[in-house]
């Protein structure tokens, strides 16, 4: 039995060991640092001479200063206050104020280095110590979808409630209404069926592929009729979609990045393959904005009636998913403590709900 029926009595812990994801390839120039706090670590992020990302952390060994504040000159950063250098594996290789007898010299000294990986036009970044066998970087489905589009928002409250908030099926014709969209008037019975991720794809559950809503009206018009979908979503904080009808395709990525116990960003990426599709940008990117301010106002709407501590109920089906994703966020959790591999404890499913 699930006895997670609230969503606020978790404690709210930041999972490493995971990659999260960082920031979009475009937002990272080669030549350039960049400081990001994720999982309330500093760290710098890098593109170096060659086009090589690179991460470590932020805070010189000496005396704290943030690298990133730094020069850069696509080899080595230099530390702004008194000059220490460091290669983009973290290692010092000059400390200009010591004698060649003192102690110690710059060999001795390194800033920690973090995994980053590439892919799909977005840079992510392991938070962890493991060395091998870590998770596969997410991918999105690899169906010639190019990349269009990054959009992101800072949601001031915790990873568990920012991701309850944005997995939610029921929210959509109350928090996203809007004549071009959908409002209370479309509501209708939905049943789809969910199955667990395989393994190899990390600890997370499928939305099986199926026809999408038929008040899903921007899809229809996008992609020129009514596509199959499916959407996964893998622990800690990555749901993908990938949209398709006959002839063309859409992926979406939302991911949620703990900044601190109590910020999270919400990044969410758009892939497309519709001839002069770029055309749309500019249009869907607006659109992606307006929704992301409205999760992230209907989330602080929750957040701050969930500082007067409430009692909050998860109900059926339409909160199974955030159900879940307690769930296996808990076996995450007790596998890493007894040392083991996570199991994945879900089962294939039908959900009903109304929205
Ligand atoms: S604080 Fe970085 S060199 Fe001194
Ligand atoms: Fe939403």
């Amino acid at each position: 039995m699930d006895d997670t029926n609230q969503i606020h009595n978790v404690d709210g812990v930041l999972l490493r060991e995971c990659w999260y994801y960082a920031l979009p390839s475009h937002a990272l120039k080669a030549r350039a640092t960049v400081h990001r706090t994720i999982v309330g670590e500093p760290v710098l992020l890098g593109r170096d001479a060659d086009g090589k990302v690179f991460a470590f952390r932020d805070t010189c060994p000496h005396r704290g200063t943030l690298l990133s504040k730094g020069a850069f000159d696509g080899r080595e950063v230099q530390c702004p206050y008194h000059g220490w250098r460091f290669r983009t594996d973290g290692q010092c290789t000059a400390i200009p104020s010591q004698l060649a007898d003192q102690k110690p010299q710059a060999k001795d000294i390194r800033t920690p280095a973090f995994r980053v990986a590439e892919r799909d036009g977005n840079i992510w970044i392991y938070i962890g110590t493991q060395k091998d066998n870590l998770p596969p970087v997410p991918a999105v489905p690899a169906v010639g979808a190019k990349f269009q589009l990054h959009e992101s928002s800072i949601f001031a409250c915790n990873i568990d409630v920012a991701v309850s908030g944005l997995m939610d099926p029921a929210h959509g014709p109350f928090v996203h209404r809007s004549a071009f969209w959908r409002g209370e008037h479309s509501i209708h019975e939905k049943q789809k069926a969910f199955s667990p991720l395989a393994e190899e794809d990390g600890l997370g559950w499928r939305m099986d592929r199926h026809t999408a809503s038929r008040n899903s009206r921007a899809y229809r018009i996008f992609l020129g009729g009514t596509p199959e979908t499916d959407i996964s979503y893998r622990i800690p904080a990555t749901r993908i979609e990938h949209a398709q009808t006959q002839k063309y395709n859409y992926c979406g990525l939302t991911a949620c990045t703990p900044i601190t116990a109590d910020r999270t960003e919400v990044h969410h990426v758009m892939y497309w393959d519709v001839p002069g599709g770029f055309l749309l940008r500019p249009v869907v990117r607006a659109l992606a904005k307006r929704f992301l301010e409205q999760d992230r106002r209907a989330v602080m709407a929750m957040q701050e009636g969930l500082a007067f501590n409430p009692s909050t109920m998860l109900i059926q089906d339409a909160d199974t998913q955030t159900r879940w994703y307690l769930r296996l966020k808990r076996e995450f959790l007790t596998a890493q403590a007894e040392g083991r591999a996570a199991r994945n404890p879900l089962m294939p499913v039908m959900l009903r709900w109304r929205s």
